[in-house]
């Protein structure tokens, strides 16, 4: 097909094929298109042309993550060079393998060998190796030490990553026995389904808790590469890789006489080199071994694609060198993708413990290569809607890289005709609350977090852990079983635990003793300052930091509660001022609006209020501070301290620093190059001061 024909195809009609060849496309052109107006300063296609192609480019990426080049632009875009890695030329270049799909096409490859070499009666001997799906490195070994080692790149050069690779366990620093002057080892960083799993519900948990920076991956191999490309060796030695070790590169001499032997010497070295891999005595064994490694492919630790063959006699191989990007000694020969159709019976919703929904497919159950299959992850609302995913459709299911079932797409031709588009539901299933998706964001969550059970645990635990409320011999085992009880719902309820103490006596494993210490705890925090109670409310994004701004700002809990309220309309004086305050930015404030925006968070709010006294923050401002409860606004530069230092500064005498400019502003000063704030404050009449003045008031003159 050519590229236009191909570019008016919808990203769901392209086969994975289809997909790899566009996405080539779509890199050269755009990399034409970014020399043409970076370089050249001569575009040639509008910026709205320009970002229809970055867009495709990233909805197939986004269908097809397996697929990502190495230099597509996505990865350009935003990657500044100095950041990076540095780049690793390899010895000789690393190559990928051809492929085939049956017998056939392993008798064809064989023929190849037998006509290129000029062999009749002589057998073909082979080393047949399960091919791991993760991504090929080469490490440089000279006098025996592990000198550097880089990712395979584009084949000629890689990325240095050497730091990385030294945090891999299985790397031998070392050659253990007599080894070549300057050698190049080849093999794959992978981790293992289990790892895989471990790990990417950690981050799927971070993220979901509003981490920055956290990534959920698609498979095994996305997470292996993103581990080893990881900038800061230290998060590397936190992921669980591994590495086989299975060709050679450069060598200053010959090790081996065959491949068999090439491996032994790998293990003797200290490498790692799979246990699977067997010496087959003639091209007919090959079959067998492919069949019986399909039939062991879902039991494995890791995952697999397939077998590659590799010729054994190590003379052979370099006679018949490579053709192409390819050896034409080797090949892999892939399973066949293990897809099946099932019925959609209904779409859930769960709600994780931070209030996140996510959609999860339950369908009849299926065997899909090995495993039965019954739920399917559906993402998020968009990911439905890109599908077009109907209940009692017949949906296409694919087990990708083994572990994760996915739904590729639906079969249009089996659709109910009374099948609807899912309607996402706009409140949450286990509550009733509001679920709100921030703009620019894809996960749609429950604004309840008070009262909502699906988070109830984990809200009480935060809210009495000891930077939040502190209140002792109340650890998430207690905090569950008592919501267990139903006498733990929302905050509120723990001060009301007091009234139980005969009760909780009673509970197992609890006395007399142990119930009265867990009821002074609780009284010894009827009182509590408002920085730690808005801590304690666990609204996202705000943070110990975010909670003591806020405090500060706003100093009592009636003043705040009612500028919250306030602040839910956009535009509104309230709204203009919460955005104003240092620190706290426009997502933070949407958190704080929706908190306040659920009724049910409202009245959780009231009761605590009702049980606690939240004793108004001060500035801790020296009592003579002129400062002290004004707002300043800061402009311009000043020439002798910093601006950051100088917003510390009034902060500590008690002032509220503001980014903009309002008719409630006490202060503005005014630095070198001053612009618009201080024309608007002139045109409010408000105080300005110049450098020198704002010094003498500070107390610095
Ligand atoms: S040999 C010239 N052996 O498959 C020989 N590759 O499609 C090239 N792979 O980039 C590599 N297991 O990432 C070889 N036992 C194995 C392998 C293997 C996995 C990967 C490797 C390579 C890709 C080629």
């Amino acid at each position: 097909m050519n590229d236009a024909a191909l570019r008016s195809r919808p990203v769901e009609a392209l086969t994975e094929e289809e997909a790899a060849e566009e996405l080539a496309a779509l890199a050269a052109e755009i990399a034409h298109h970014d020399r043409a107006y970076h370089e050249r300063d001569a575009p040639e296609i509008t910026d709205a042309e320009y970002d229809a192609l970055v867009r495709r480019n990233r909805a197939i990426e986004a269908r097809f993550p397996e697929l990502i080049r190495e230099d597509s632009p996505s990865r350009r875009v935003g990657a500044p060079a100095a950041e990076g890695f540095a780049p690793f030329r390899h010895g000789v270049p690393m190559l990928s393998l051809d492929n085939v799909f049956d017998a056939a096409g392993f008798a064809e490859f064989c023929a190849r060998i037998r006509r290129f070499l000029g062999l009749r009666e002589e057998v073909l001997r082979f080393v047949g190796e399960p091919k791991i799906d993760g991504l090929s490195v080469n490490l440089l070994y000279e006098e025996g030490r592990f000198v550097r080692g880089g990712t395979r790149g584009d084949g000629l050069v890689g990325e240095d990553v050497t730091q990385n690779l030294l945090t891999l366990r299985g790397l031998p620093q070392r050659l253990g026995g007599r080894a070549p002057a300057r050698i190049e080892i080849r093999g794959e960083v992978f981790m293992e389904k289990a790892d895989f799993l471990a790990f990417n519900a950690e981050q799927a948990r971070r993220l979901e808790a509003g981490e920055r920076g956290v990534r959920v991956f698609a498979n095994p191999r996305n997470a292996a590469a993103g581990s080893l490309r990881q900038l800061d060796p230290r998060v590397t030695a936190q992921r669980p890789l591994k590495l086989f070790a299975y060709a050679m590169g450069a060598a200053s001499e010959q090790p081996a006489a065959t491949h068999e032997e090439w491996l032994e010497r790998l293990r003797g070295w200290g490498f790692a080199v799979n246990p699977l891999s067997r010496v087959l005595e003639t091209e007919q064994e090959a079959a067998a071994f492919q069949a019986e490694m399909a039939e062991r492919r879902a039991a494995l630790p890791y995952d697999i694609d397939g077998v590659v063959y590799k010729l054994d006699r190590l003379d052979w191989q370099a006679r018949l060198g490579f053709v192409g990007r390819a050896p034409r000694w080797a090949v892999a020969w892939k399973f066949p993708a293990e897809q099946a159709t099932t019925r959609l019976l209904r779409i859930e919703i769960q709600v994780g413990r931070t209030g996140a929904l996510t959609p999860r497919a339950v369908m009849e159950p299926v065997n899909v290569g090995g495993v039965v299959v019954q739920h399917a992850t559906l993402h998020n609302e968009d990911e439905i809607a890109r599908k077009d995913i109907r209940v009692g459709d017949t949906v296409v299911l694919q087990r990708a890289g083994d572990v994760i079932p996915q739904i590729v797409g639906v079969v249009r031709e089996k659709r109910p005709p009374d099948a609807v588009p899912f309607a996402f539901p706009e409140t949450c299933p286990a509550c009733g609350s509001h679920a709100v998706r921030p703009p620019g964001e894809v996960v749609r969550r429950c604004t309840g977090g008070l009262t909502c059970p699906a988070q109830a645990v984990e809200r009480l635990i935060h809210f009495v852990s000891r930077r939040a409320m502190d209140i002792e011999g109340l650890g998430a085992e207690r905090i569950q079983l008592l919501h267990d009880l139903g006498w733990l719902r929302a905050p509120a309820d723990i001060f009301r635990l007091p009234a139980r103490e005969a009760e909780l006596a009673a509970l197992e494993g609890w006395g007399t003793l142990s119930a009265r210490n867990l009821v002074r705890a609780i009284e010894a925090r009827r009182q509590v300052p408002l920085d730690r109670f808005i801590f304690a409310l666990g609204i996202r994004r705000i943070g110990e930091a975010n909670a003591r701004l806020l405090a500060r700002h706003y100093h009592t809990l009636e003043e705040w509660r009612e500028r919250m309220l306030a602040a839910r309309v956009i535009g509104s004086e309230a709204r203009e001022e919460l955005g104003s305050i240092q620190g706290i930015g426009p997502a933070i404030a949407q958190e704080l609006v929706e908190f306040f925006a659920e009724p049910r968070n409202l009245a959780a709010l009231d009761a605590l209020a009702r049980e606690v006294r939240v004793l108004p923050v001060d500035s801790a401002a020296p009592a003579d501070s002129p400062f002290a409860g004004r707002s300043i606004v800061f402009t311009g530069t000043l020439e002798t301290m910093t601006r950051p230092e100088a917003e510390a500064l009034a902060e500590r005498l008690g002032a509220k620093v503001t980014k903009s400019v309002s008719r409630k502003t006490d202060f503005v000063v005014i630095g070198a190059d001053a612009g618009s704030k201080a024309a608007k404050a002139a045109e409010l009449g408000l105080r300005t001061l110049t450098e020198a003045e704002w010094r003498e008031m500070a107390g610095l003159a």
